[in-house]
């Protein structure tokens, strides 16, 4: 109620991604002022995954905490895992702004941020910190993608120096190669190419789970041909999914959606698609390889289904922005 009326007043009539930046600067800040401790406890299902002990299902996706500065606050706030990132071997700036647009009635956003990002020294520097402070911290994924002005011939190394530097600080590594909004990045998902990017990212894996995250507009032979690489070269899992490049099903006008161009749409109207994905990853994954479901996920029902469908843990992104700071609590709680 009262994050409806914050939203309503204040962040809906301000520019997407300033928003963004102001969410964030409150919830360090809360954290910082131990605020955060004056939410009451809730219980929570112990998830046993990836070798870690999870509280609960449910965790915040990749690209909300890009440089890892609020995972202990986001772990406060209820999420059982953050994924940061996605970071690059190099530093970037992203694309030029505005990047970020609200599709409200549609509950859903459309982004074309190009993976801004500190870069994976400083963020290893920063994730070190925070593994030596005596803080209690939710598990901790790290999200690695391509910089953006290295070619894709040479992908794989680029994303080796991301995972050497990051993989001592993380719990697990998800190699990210199906983002919208790096030219190219989404072709890396073909086997081919696939391969010895993920070759490269598991002999610099210290042992940590490596997880592939997959668009939910490949073609469904794909994704069963991603299942088998995954299970050929014995990767932890998948993660399904990253955001859409369709615009179908949307209740905003075309001509607006237009206006905002290119770009990938998350939150509400991915939320089917995202689960057949996760429905036919599970037809080819046996119990021992974990599916991370991620789109479109708002309530605890949606959780559960998920897991019911096959999925061992839940992420989402979108639903922050909707449903306010108290969202991953409430998904969480049992
Ligand atoms: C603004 C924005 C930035 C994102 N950045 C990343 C990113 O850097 N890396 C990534 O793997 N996914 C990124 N995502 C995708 C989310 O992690 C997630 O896969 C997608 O939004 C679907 O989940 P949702 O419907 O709950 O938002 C981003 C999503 C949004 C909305």
């Amino acid at each position: 109620m009262l994050y409806k009326l914050i939203f309503r007043l204040i962040f809906s009539r301000m520019d997407p991604e300033k928003a963004h930046h102001l969410g964030m600067f409150v919830i360090r800040f809360s954290s910082k002022l131990q605020l955060t401790k004056l939410l009451p406890k809730i219980n929570t299902h112990n998830v046993n995954v990836l070798g870690e002990s999870f509280r609960g299902y449910f965790g915040l996706a990749a690209g909300f905490d890009k440089n890892a500065i609020a995972v202990k606050a986001f772990g406060e706030l209820g999420f059982s895992h953050i994924e940061i990132g996605t970071v690059t071997a190099l530093a970037q700036a992203g694309n030029p702004r505005p990047r970020l647009f609200r599709l409200k009635e549609d509950r859903a956003l459309i982004n074309r941020m190009g993976f801004n990002n500190d870069g994976a020294e400083v963020v290893a520097k920063r994730l070190e910190k925070l593994r030596n402070s005596s803080d209690i911290l939710p598990v901790i994924g790290v999200n690695i993608g391509k910089s953006k002005v290295v070619e894709l011939a040479d992908a794989a190394n680029d994303y080796r120096t991301s995972a050497r530097l990051l993989a001592p600080w993380s719990d697990y590594l998800a190699v990210n190669v199906s983002s919208p909004n790096t030219p190219g990045l989404r072709d890396l998902q073909s086997v081919t190419a696939l391969r010895p990017i993920l070759n490269a990212v598991l002999e610099e894996s210290l042992d940590k789970p490596v997880l592939v995250k997959i668009a939910p507009d490949l073609a469904d032979e794909d994704i069963v041909a991603i299942a088998e690489l995954a299970k050929e070269l014995k990767l932890a899992g998948v993660i399904a999914t990253n955001t859409t490049i369709s615009r179908s099903d949307l209740k905003a006008a075309v001509r607006e959606v237009e206006s905002y161009g290119a770009g990938g749409l998350s939150g509400a109207p991915l939320d089917s698609r995202s689960l057949e994905v996760l429905r036919l990853l599970r037809t080819k994954l046996s119990k021992e390889f974990v599916i991370i479901s991620v789109g479109g996920v708002e309530t605890q029902d949606q959780v559960l289904e998920r897991i019911k469908a096959g999925a061992n843990l839940v992420q989402g992104y979108t639903g922050f922005i909707y449903f306010g700071p108290l969202w991953a609590r409430k998904l969480n709680r049992i």
